[in-house]
């Protein structure tokens, strides 16, 4: 029969764990003990030169104009991109990513704004490189910023859908225009299909065989590109005539495979490099095209990534330095070689102490 035991059972088992000694072979804590056996075994550092800024200019002589939605992020007129990109040189940032922001009036269906000799992208080059010659100067390469419905490209003569093939012509001109400024490198974000092989093509045929190419290979048609449009004047997309969104031509982040058939694609067109867009979400497909390219992979880690982590530090949630840090080094043990963030100027900065 049963019988109550004479202690309660708890105390039994509160000695027994008092004197546990396990037999264990294996004590992966032996080497995070100390800072310096954690040094010893850090696998992934940042450093300043991990990193491009993407930059945004606007004409005329205003003061640099702050983004709502990107705290310690600017519109810079031409002479403050310049001190700007000279900041970023001395604190080891390698490279800059230029973004143009123009005037509602001037953009018109096609963007032609965007072509012209005297574009605002171009004589933005012309003053980077004049001035801080060593920095890389990147161009981005599509026509939302320029374009009155806000998409990538140019619309079908029935105005329902972008275009491909047209707006490839017109992303060939630009290309040649930030070439001839002497752009470094150009960077298309479009997501047109063929686009890399159009333009190596036409950059090589006009001799400029030096300038390289970064693909935006994986872009998602993401919500986190909501800061960057009110960035560079673009969240016209879907309410005024046109497609309503950019699904037609970004990918679904539904899917993966699909990465890996852009990224196959650019890489066979002549890309140099290829990037994932955003970054954080999609550490996996970071992963992904690092084991199947032996290419440079390139992560963007976009607008919304950066105002996400700002406001919850703005509201006493999160530590700004330490969420800032972390997410960078995730994005490069996932494997991105580069990585395009708001944050370079402040990371180059702390990374330099
Ligand atoms: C468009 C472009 C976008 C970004 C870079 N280039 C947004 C879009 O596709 O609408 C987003 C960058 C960011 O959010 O930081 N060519």
């Amino acid at each position: 029969m049963w019988q109550a035991p004479a202690r309660p059972v708890w105390v039994g088992r509160l000695n027994a764990m008092a004197s546990l000694k396990l037999d264990l072979t294996h004590r992966p804590r032996r080497l995070r003990r100390t800072p310096s056996l954690r040094a010893l075994v850090e696998e992934t550092v940042l450093r300043p030169q991990d990193f491009i800024a993407p930059l945004f200019v606007v004409d005329g002589h205003g003061a640099p104009e702050p983004i709502a939605s990107m705290p310690g992020i600017f519109r810079y007129n031409l002479d403050d991109l310049v001190t700007e990109c000279r900041a970023l040189r001395d604190l080891g940032v390698p490279a800059v990513d230029l973004f143009g922001k123009i005037d509602e009036q001037l953009k018109d269906a096609d963007g032609t704004v965007a072509l012209r000799e005297d574009a605002l992208v171009a004589r933005a080059v012309r003053a980077v490189k004049a001035a801080v010659p060593e920095l890389t100067v990147i161009t981005d390469i599509a026509l939302d910023p320029y374009t009155t419905h806000g998409h990538d490209g140019v619309l079908s003569a029935d105005g329902r859908e972008v275009d491909n093939d047209r707006t490839i012509a017109s992303l060939i001109e630009m290309a040649l225009l930030h070439a001839r400024a002497g752009a470094d490198m150009i960077s298309p974000s479009d997501m047109m299909d063929g686009r890399v092989g159009a333009l190596r093509q036409a950059l090589d045929a006009s001799g400029f065989e030096r300038v390289s190419i970064m693909a935006y290979s994986a872009k998602y048609a993401s919500a986190f590109y909501g800061p960057f449009r009110d960035a560079v004047g673009t969240s016209s997309v879907g309410k005024i005539a046109g497609p309503s969104d950019k699904r037609t031509y970004q990918l679904n982040p539904a899917n993966r495979r699909e990465a890996l058939v852009e990224v196959s694609l650019d890489v066979d067109e002549g890309a140099d490099i290829v990037m994932v867009k955003p970054a954080g979400p999609y550490l996996d497909i970071i992963r992904d095209v690092r084991e199947m390219t032996d290419k440079p992979v390139a992560a963007y880690q976009v607008s919304g990534e950066y105002a996400q982590i700002h406001a919850a530090a703005e509201r006493g949630w999160l530590d700004l330095a330490r969420c800032r840090h972390e997410s960078l080094l995730s994005i490069k043990r996932a494997g991105a070689d580069m990585i395009l963030t708001y944050f370079a100027k402040d990371m180059a900065q702390a990374l330099r102490g």
